[in-house]
């Protein structure tokens, strides 16, 4: 099992060039389903869960190829097996987002139950809902979803909203879903996430007639077929947002190419807010750190408010703020695994519910630490780039799942990162 060993604390400088998205590319892959034919994904980064979602549309019947431009061809002529297999989808849960397009295309599918996560309990019980409205029918089965259509999909007016708000993926699904049913769907409480937008928009391309894009209410007319796609995801703003810490956490400044600022307000504002300059430029934007990191109060929400998939490295940040802080969870309230390692780097935080108190601190101390999950992993990263010493970060393999070859792009920037295989 590979590790990171990390030399602290640096000094960042020069620029990196943030890739496309990975919460992006794994609907628009899917979407590949709808259409019967090649379709070509632009800009999707390497990663172990793009590399999975490639293996689990080979296993529906699909052929994936990657060209050497990083072009990532799907040919969907052939789907004859709608089946998301457990030892795939336990792998990663965004596996659920087949469902939909495989519903629409084959009148039938079967996907393993996604289970829980490190970030906590996972349900879909709102991708169910919104996908029974459209007229399918659903039920479990040996651990299975088994949703089936008679007749087809029809149109119909779904509100997506659940406890803690809208739904990304179950967005997705519907929505992808109701491009080939018969008449008009009407999606309320949409989620409006920038890779949802660029789904709607890809499909759109697909010859789909989706309005509304980027609000909560999307409308949907049903057409007979789709066709394939050229299509190129966007920027990744959580990868964006790190490097953006990454900078603010060793008090540094460094440039950040192919990066969208209008994807990131709220976490731009909230860096400014704590005394970090963002500069937008052609294209992406310039970083500096301060010398204090003023305390803040983050609330994670959907999109357009503060996203869940920074706050854990916002958290490492904010842990050498002047000060006390307070993040609370709305959307994910048990994502806190990397509280605990944290503290072992001699950060002083107190989880209080769905919150967690910041006392700042001077500094961190490197340790030994545990990675959790995707997000937890970049955080204890980010908190071994300012903490004095060797910081060791176990279990990797979380981070190689969002982040591609993250040492090989902070090095070039200073940062004394080294992977070792144990
Ligand atoms: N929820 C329900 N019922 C459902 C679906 C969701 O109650 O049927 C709840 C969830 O438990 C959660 C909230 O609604 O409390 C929002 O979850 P959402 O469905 O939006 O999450 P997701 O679509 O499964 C995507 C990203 C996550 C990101 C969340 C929130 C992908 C592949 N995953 O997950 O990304 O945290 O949206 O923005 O797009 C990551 O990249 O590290 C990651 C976890």
């Amino acid at each position: 099992m590979d590790i990171f060993r990390i030399e602290g604390p640096v000094l960042l400088a020069g620029s990196v060039s943030i890739k496309g998205s990975k919460n992006a590319s794994l609907p628009i892959m899917a979407a590949a389903i709808l259409a019967g034919g090649e379709s070509s994904v632009f800009g999707a980064p390497d990663l172990s869960d793009i590399s999975v979602f490639s293996e689990l549309l080979e296993q529906l019947g699909c052929r994936v190829t990657k060209s050497p431009d990083g072009r990532l061809r799907i040919d969907s002529t052939v789907v004859d097996n709608p089946v998301g297999e457990y030892e795939v989808v336990r792998r990663m849960r965004a596996s659920i987002c087949i469902l939909g397009p495989l519903l629409a295309r084959c009148g039938r599918a079967e996907v393993s139950m996604p289970g829980g996560c490190a970030i906590g309990d996972r349900p879909i019980d709102i991708h169910l809902r919104g996908l029974r409205e459209l007229s399918a029918k659903i039920h479990l089965e040996n651990g299975y979803i088994v949703a089936e259509t008679q007749g087809g999909l029809a149109g119909a007016e779904i509100f997506l909203g659940g406890p803690f708000g809208s739904t990304v993926l179950g967005t997705a699904n519907v929505l992808m879903a109701a491009t080939l049913a018969k008449g008009r769907t009407t999606i309320e409480c949409a989620a409006c996430e920038p890779e949802i937008t660029d789904l709607a928009n890809c499909l759109n391309k697909m010859g789909a007639k989706i309005n509304g894009i980027g609000s909560p209410r999307l409308v949907i007319d049903g057409v007979r077929r789709l066709q394939p796609v050229e299509y190129e995801v966007i920027p990744d703003r959580i990868e964006a947002g790190t490097f953006m810490v990454a900078a603010a956490i060793t008090r540094s400044q460094i440039r950040l190419q192919n990066c969208r600022l209008t994807n990131m307000m709220a976490v731009v504002d909230k860096l400014r807010r704590i005394g970090v300059t963002v500069e937008p430029e052609d294209g992406g934007c310039v970083v500096a750190g301060t010398e204090r990191i003023r305390p803040a109060d983050v609330t994670t929400q959907p999109y357009p408010g503060f996203p869940t998939d920074l706050q854990a490295q916002f958290m490492a940040m904010l842990a050498l703020a002047d000060g006390n802080s307070i993040i609370v969870e709305k959307i994910f309230p048990d994502r806190f695994m990397h509280v605990a390692e944290l503290n072992r780097m001699a950060a002083n935080l107190r989880k209080e519910g769905p919150a967690v108190i910041i006392a700042g601190v001077k500094k961190l101390i490197a340790a030994p630490v545990m990675a959790s999950d995707l997000r937890a992993s970049a955080a204890l990263v980010l908190a071994g780039l300012a903490a004095e010493g060797t910081t060791i970060v176990n279990r990797i393999y979380h981070i190689d799942r969002g982040y591609e070859r993250i040492e090989e792009r902070l090095a070039p920037l200073g940062a004394k990162i080294t992977r070792e295989s144990m």
